[in-house]
């Protein structure tokens, strides 16, 4: 049997590594062999963001690396899509698999539905409601074309439902959550916070990429004065995104850097060391939302609205506008919120072994 997983962004290669862990084990145990075949689109390129993330977490490499980044979004996913479809020609898998909602998602989708093939879309059903983000049409798009459709929550079949979706809908709880329970024993042992040589524990982690905020001038810098001021008070570690780092320097915010320890993307242990050391998580990142919740952590999302509004339960994960008063106040709030439950929202953490076990079910005969 032959699976394709095509991904391409960082947060992809962190997903499909609890499924290729489960194809091994599954392998490991049977005769019949499961061949986990990987498409690397090349949308994130940086060695930290890519070529380490599948180093560190055992990812097999890829068989193609389609070396496409870069570039606009609409040429980004039209070039995929067509180098997509001659490989998908020559492997024939028995399913394609998607993750997440990235333009990488989005190509796989078109592609694999273009051709006829079976297309499995593992975290399907998210809806932030704001369709002025690529990654809501890239979910909405991948969604109406996949033929299985794993989701993390009840409340993403219900979103599926609403748009009239039914067929090989199946709660499997957050495949990330899987990721996160196989290698939190390494994660600690890392112990980056030692390594950059933090003074104590009370420091903020942080993170923002979404162009909402990198690129409207006003937002970034708005959101950048608010942690220069937070600075005052507690240590910022601050991982920048490329895209980030190209906007700061652009606009000359560098002076508003000056005092958060500023460091380049990280691999997934690094960012899980972070985590789970840090006293509050500030991003814009869907997973990192998600990530600071297992790791029972306090997290600020710099967004109007989220994907995953499970997190919300008790402010554990308040949304914040990327205005300078609205952030330090919400700041306040997390940072004196000393509530310590986090009760299960995205399942048990077993979310690939239910998928293969699907897939395996339902191998199409070529
Ligand atoms: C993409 C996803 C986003 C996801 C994020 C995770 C889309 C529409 N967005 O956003 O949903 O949350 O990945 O990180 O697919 N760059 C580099 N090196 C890299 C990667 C990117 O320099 O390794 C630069 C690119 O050249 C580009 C910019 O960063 O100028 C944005 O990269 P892109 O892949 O288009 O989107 P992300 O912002 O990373």
């Amino acid at each position: 049997m032959k699976l394709l997983s095509i991904i391409g962004a960082r947060p992809q290669f962190i997903k499909a590594s609890a499924l290729s862990k489960e194809i091994k084990f599954f392998n490991s145990q049977k005769d019949i062999k499961i061949k986990d075949i990987i498409i690397h689109t090349g949308q994130h390129f940086d060695k930290k963001m890519s070529k380490d993330v599948f180093k560190q977490l055992q990812i097999p490499k890829p068989t193609y690396n389609l070396g496409i980044q870069s570039l606009s979004h609409g040429a980004m996913t039209g070039k995929m899509i067509e180098e997509i479809e001659n490989k998908v020609l020559k492997i024939k898998p028995d399913h394609i698999i998607t993750y997440g909602d990235t333009n990488s998602t989005l190509a796989a989708a078109i592609a694999a539905s273009k051709l006829n093939a079976p297309l499995s879309h593992i975290e399907s059903g998210l809806r932030s409601f704001n369709r002025e983000m690529p990654e809501e049409i890239n979910r909405i798009i991948t969604d109406h074309v996949s033929d299985f459709l794993f989701c993390p929550s009840e409340r993403s079949i219900k979103n599926l439902k609403n748009e009239g979706i039914t067929k090989n809908v199946f709660l499997t709880g957050d495949i990330m959550y899987d990721v996160f329970l196989n290698n939190l024993k390494k994660a600690k042992k890392i112990n980056l916070p030692k390594k950059i040589n933090l003074s104590n524990t009370d420091f903020i982690f942080v993170t923002i990429h979404r162009p909402v905020n990198t690129d409207n001038l006003m937002n970034l810098r708005s959101i950048l004065r608010s942690l220069d001021i937070l600075s005052k008070s507690y240590q910022i570690v601050f991982s920048i995104h490329p895209r980030t780092l190209k906007q700061i320097t652009k606009h000359g915010f560098t002076n508003l850097i000056e005092n958060l320890i500023c460091m380049k993307p990280l691999t997934y242990l690094e960012t899980m060391s972070l985590l789970l050391e840090c006293r509050l998580v500030i991003t814009d990142s869907g997973g990192l939302q998600k990530e600071a919740y297992y790791a029972k952590r306090n997290c600020l999302t710099i967004r109007d609205e989220t994907e995953w509004p499970e997190t919300n339960v008790e402010n554990r994960n308040i949304l914040s506008k990327p205005f300078k008063e609205e952030i330090l106040s919400n700041a306040q709030k997390s940072l004196s919120n000393k509530r310590k439950s986090f009760p299960r929202i995205y399942g048990n953490g077993n979310c690939s072994s239910k998928v293969l076990k699907i897939l395996i079910k339902n191998k199409s005969i070529n």
